[in-house]
């Protein structure tokens, strides 16, 4: 039970910014904490005020963030961060905008996903979440275009719905349209809100039962896209879903030669790696050498040892994972070069070793 009460926490956070350069964060949020869990002086924490299933699989917590927090746009994205055994894991989410300033997000329960779990069963006991600021530039442009088309697919609907929250708030009276995909109509969140939102022309597809009157079968393809979007083509398209959803709706513009496509993805990417010869890994910290490989992330080889260095998003993202490489060449995934330098940052979700490395773990 908090020593003093919210209100006053969030009237004193603003006065702290002033003093932070004087202060020691550490021994601030050590005895902020004991007073009040948001008392902190950069960190945020969001008290949660309610929680409510959407689908069947999604849970949506409404949160009240301190003050500490800059707020977002839409469409960004926030680092929730839980501990559980000594371990911090960062997730993370798209907030949307909910009545009275607070925000929502919605986690959709994977199979083994341990974040996700503790929100669905354990959330009501954990009364604050530790949250980021907000970050990503998959946002709606400050002058909005007359055609809006949105993709999303499976909980990438999340971002999508802030951004039509954000029209309505807006008084946006352009032309909408929505392509939601998802496997089971059951399973797909917010159809509700989304089918009663003023003006959208909503298509829900679906992938992984029989449609019904007014749904489509099947997966995003450019014969669908062309039947219900005839005029796509000059629409600001805003796409979001796994990182299959994400590329197969990018090929079609690029066959097409279209612009204004803007994607995001909250799956990692499946890396084609050319080769898979044996090295050695080094954890300096932990003081361990290891088997490892060319032909697989260092994250994913160092938690296959044993090791549990922190991680989030697993796509080169949030930053979570990242790390000191002391010698050795590694290779960034996503854009393939390949890097020699000594003390070097990388983040271990993107990056595979070369030859021999030793990292500061
Ligand atoms: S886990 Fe997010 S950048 Fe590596």
């Amino acid at each position: 039970m908090p020593l003093i009460p919210a209100a006053l926490v969030n009237l004193a956070l603003p006065l702290t910014r002033p003093l932070a350069a004087f202060l020691r964060e550490d021994v601030f949020d050590y005895y902020g904490r004991l007073l009040h869990p948001q008392l902190q002086l950069r960190r945020v924490f969001a008290r949660l005020k309610a929680r409510r299933l959407e689908g069947e699989a999604t849970v949506v917590l409404t949160l009240s963030p301190s003050r500490n927090w800059r707020g977002f746009r839409a469409g960004q994205h926030v680092a929730v961060t839980l501990e559980k055994d000594g371990v911090r894991h960062t997730r993370r989410y798209s907030p949307m905008r909910a009545a009275n300033g607070r925000i929502e997000i919605a986690i959709k329960r994977l199979k083994e996903g341990l974040v996700s779990s503790l929100l669905h069963e354990e959330a009501d006991s954990i009364g604050y979440l530790e949250i980021g600021q907000a970050e990503g530039d998959f946002v709606l442009p400050d002058t909005l275009p007359p055609r809006l088309l949105f993709l999303a697919a499976g909980s990438g609907i999340t971002p999508i719905l802030a951004m039509l929250r954000e029209l309505k708030a807006r008084g946006y009276q352009g032309e909408l349209n929505l392509l939601y995909y998802g496997r089971q109509r059951n399973q797909m969140a917010y159809l509700d809100e989304l089918r009663a939102y003023p003006g959208l022309h909503l298509h829900v597809c679906l992938t992984g039962e029989q449609a019904q009157a007014g749904e489509q079968a099947g997966r995003f393809s450019a014969a669908q896209l062309d039947a219900l979007v005839p005029k796509a083509e000059g629409s600001a398209v805003f796409a979001c879903g796994s990182h299959g959803f994400t590329e197969a709706v990018q090929a079609v513009w690029q066959q097409r030669g279209w612009q204004g496509l803007a994607c995001e993805s909250f799956t990692p990417p499946t890396w084609h790696l050319e080769d898979d010869k044996p090295v050695t890994l080094t954890f300096a910290r932990a003081r361990r050498q290891l088997a490892g490989r060319t032909g697989g992330t260092l994250l994913e080889q160092a938690e296959a040892h044993g090791l549990k260095p922190a991680s989030g998003c697993r796509m080169g993202i949030c930053n979570t994972c990242t790390c000191q490489k002391r010698e050795g060449a590694v290779r960034d995934l996503r854009t393939g070069e390949i890097s020699t330098k000594p003390d070097e940052t990388i983040r271990l979700c993107i990056t595979a070793p070369v030859g021999n490395v030793v990292l500061d773990l």
